[in-house]
């Protein structure tokens, strides 16, 4: 059998360890049914187990009370960036957007079908290499609520503090990139969303925890898969959902609890993320993409002097069992992408590998 890799992904992304093996197990034969978790029914004694435990591993996780239901939905985040106006934003109301990256982009794109989008601050003059500041964002009159992008997988950049929405208007977090990778006040939200497939499992389940009261009913007629009330009541199986990710979402909810919790995540991803920028902030070769107040604990985007030596890196970097280090095209250069179960040890090796490659093109760079 081949070594495993490290493996620098934006998502899908690298899996805990004993998720892994625990899910080859049950994919056999699960909790001695006899049948592997891909083949019960989502209606049966056996998901309905692991549907109740995943909804409560995620409620202790997240310290998440009864006044949010916590359910699952398909179509990606991408999906809730028009779920999100359908159910909450009336036609004559305005929802207000922190335009920080692509992701927020394509939020700000699918609320005018719904009611006025406001966008109440931005950093696309510098390509979003930071999070508008309180100074910076200009709320609209009376929104119906604030919508960011907690953590901008593309640009490196992440929140450290929600923003404090305006009276009467609700917060909404596409926490796609970092959820649950440090801990989270989940009282302030009317909505949180994320795709799972970089902190939560595998791809196609997107987890949402809503303001029971807030989703309960849509602001106009929807046809029935778009109302969040109808995914919620019926716990994420209003039609068949992706079993397999809600389980192993559950694997990941024990692993974190087991792990010591968000705060034990948050020790963790300080560490982790700080061996990369301790050693960018050392040095003068690599020339980060990310504000410093602004950088993201998860996704740390940098580049070489120039794009020949970005392609030069990859190539390096990849031989040495560095994988998924290309940043998005709309930034170039590298992103490492290192969530909650990437080991220390794989950013280790990125900064040796960083330090030779450096040394040895130093010359090229400067000539
Ligand atoms: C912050 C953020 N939002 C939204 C998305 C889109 O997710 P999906 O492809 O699951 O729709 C991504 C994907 O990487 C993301 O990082």
């Amino acid at each position: 059998m081949s070594e495993r890799i490290f493996n620098f992904s934006a998502g899908p992304a690298a899996l805990p360890e004993p998720v892994i093996r625990q899910a080859q197990k049950d994919l056999w034969d699960i909790d001695s049914s006899g049948i592997g978790i891909l083949e019960h029914s989502h209606r049966g004694k056996v998901f309905d187990k692991i549907t109740h435990e995943t909804e409560a591993d995620c409620r202790t996780v997240g310290g998440i009370s009864d006044e949010y239901s916590v359910f699952w939905m398909q179509g990606g985040a991408t999906s809730q960036c028009y779920f999100v106006p359908a159910n909450f934003l009336p036609s004559d109301r305005t929802a207000d957007y922190f335009e920080t990256g692509k992701w927020a982009q394509d939020s700000i794109k699918d609320c005018p079908h719904y009611g006025a989008c406001h966008v109440c601050a931005s950093s696309r003059d510098t390509n979003f290499n930071a999070i508008p500041t309180p100074e910076q964002t200009n709320y609209s009159d009376n929104p119906v609520y604030v919508h960011f992008t907690a953590n901008n997988t593309i640009m490196g950049t992440e929140f450290h503090a929600e923003p404090t929405a305006p009276k009467g208007a609700f917060l909404v977090s596409d926490m796609s990139s970092n959820i649950f990778s440090r801990p989270l006040d989940v009282s302030k939200y009317g909505l949180i969303y994320a795709g799972a497939q970089k902190n939560l499992g595998p791809s196609g389940t997107t987890l949402l925890i809503g303001r029971r009261d807030l989703i309960e009913n849509p602001v106009r007629d929807l046809p029935q898969m778009m109302k969040f009330s109808n995914h919620a009541k019926k716990e994420g199986r209003f039609n068949t959902p992706n079993t397999f990710g809600v389980y192993l979402m559950g694997q990941v909810f024990k692993w974190i609890l087991a792990e010591g919790g968000l705060k034990a995540m948050q020790e963790r991803n300080d560490e982790v993320a700080g061996v990369l920028y301790s050693f960018l902030d050392s040095q003068d070769f690599y020339i980060p993409h990310a504000q410093h107040a602004s950088r993201s604990n998860m996704n740390i985007t940098f580049k070489c002097p120039t794009p020949e030596l970005d392609k030069a890196f990859l190539v390096g970097a990849g031989s040495r069992g560095l994988d998924g280090l290309k940043g998005h095209r709309s930034i170039g250069g590298m992103r490492a992408s290192m969530y909650n179960a990437f080991p220390k040890a794989g950013a280790k090796a990125l900064v040796e590998f960083m330090k030779t490659f450096a040394h040895e093109h130093a010359a090229a760079a400067k000539a």
